[in-house]
């Protein structure tokens, strides 16, 4: 791998968001990027350094508008912006050939129609959409490598994909004897930095709640889409499986309990994980019957995984955790960055 001689230029669309803040935090450690600009629409002439006091001397930058943006020069692009949104500003930047990662959802789905029923809307660039790279790096990394644009995965996806995959490439899921459920808790910077009455202090703190149960989340789709992938190279079913996402008062992090119905026993289950992820950096398994917790990972771009098993049954039970905003968003996605750029897939993101 050779490493760029020059510095590369980032732009930053969304820049007054949490993954934003994040992307700055980590980017502030690469000594390969420069910052060429950041945007939002209602902090549009404010440093950014005033809307996130912790960037104080990091990026003092002033953001500038999104549509100011879309005429700046840079060698990648991150987008910040919500999923219906995020593809129309990043057209300009890809017709003009500079790469782009996505942050948002509107890359990450290849069909157009199951774009329309999931996110309610045409997508803009319907031809993009088979262009577009899947950026979970541990399984597409040669493609990433020469993407034009990278579809950051999402947040639970990242959780519960990364231990799953290894299984259903090589027949561990039992198709036919369902369902697969995966039971994921995730803090509330999760749901971004705007107003939401769930996430007010008084109705999140001292409670827990489940939302969006009964298949209805949109990640749904895209955990579908490469879990089905998967299991074709297994030359199998999609399984059955189940998520409901839970809203936990606390800022950073996903927990994920999968149920599996497994085909091999649970040591066997934890033996393959292991095999997948020896030569990975930023996946640790951990030693059967060992399990993660959040604070093992928070403000770090590790998956840990636990797999333990449930006596007299052929459940395995896979304990996921990563932190949304690093692993889940922005740590991922500089991950991505730097595999398309040329750097060390794992420059800035060291602890
Ligand atoms: N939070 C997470 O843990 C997480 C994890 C994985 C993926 N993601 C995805 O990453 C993206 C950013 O997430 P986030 O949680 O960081 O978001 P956020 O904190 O809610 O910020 C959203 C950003 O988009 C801008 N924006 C909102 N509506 C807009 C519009 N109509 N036109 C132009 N700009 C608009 C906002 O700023 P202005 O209003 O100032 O322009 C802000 O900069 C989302 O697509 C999200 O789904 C988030």
């Amino acid at each position: 791998m050779t490493t760029p001689n020059t510095p590369i230029t980032v732009g930053i669309l969304g820049a007054s968001s949490y993954t934003g803040c994040e992307l700055l935090r980590l980017l502030s450690r690469h000594d390969g990027i420069q910052v060429a600009f950041v945007s939002s629409r209602s902090y549009a002439g404010t440093p950014l350094s005033t809307i996130f006091p912790a960037l104080r001397g990091i990026c003092d930058r002033a953001c500038i508008t999104p549509e100011d943006a879309t005429a700046a020069q840079a060698d990648c692009v991150f987008s910040c912006l919500p999923h219906g949104v995020s593809a129309s500003y990043l057209l300009p930047f890809i017709e003009r050939g500079i790469r782009v990662i996505d942050l948002s959802a509107d890359f990450r789905l290849q069909d157009a129609a199951e774009y329309a029923r999931w996110y309610g809307k045409d997508h803009p660039a319907p031809h993009l959409l088979s262009t577009a790279v899947y950026g979970l790096v541990e399984h597409f990394r040669d493609r990433i490598a020469g993407a034009a644009i990278v579809a950051n995965p999402g947040c639970y996806p990242t959780g519960m994909l990364l231990p799953l995959l290894p299984l259903a490439a090589r027949g561990g899921i039992d198709t036919a004897r369902g369902p697969l459920i995966t039971d994921a808790k995730s803090g509330l910077s999760g749901a971004g930095r705007a107003l939401k009455l769930t996430s007010h202090f008084v109705e999140a703190n001292e409670s827990m709640s489940a939302y969006a149960a009964g298949q209805r989340h949109r990640h749904v789709s895209e955990m579908r889409r490469l879990l089905g992938d998967a299991c074709a190279q297994a030359g199998t079913e999609m399984p059955h499986f189940i998520f409901t996402p839970h809203l936990l008062p606390v800022n950073r992090g996903i927990l994920s309990t999968i149920y599996v119905p497994a085909t091999i026993d649970a040591r066997t289950c934890h033996h393959m994980l292991e095999e997948a992820y020896a030569a990975q950096r930023f996946i640790r398994v951990r030693p059967f019957g060992q399990l993660p917790a959040l604070r093992d990972v928070v403000y770090s771009n590790y998956c840990d995984i636990g797999v333990t098993d449930v006596p007299d049954q052929d459940t395995v039970i896979i304990v996921s955790a990563i932190d949304n905003l690093t692993r889940g968003a922005s740590g991922q996605a500089i991950q991505n960055m730097n595999c398309m750029m040329g750097f060390p897939e794992h420059t800035a993101l060291g602890l």
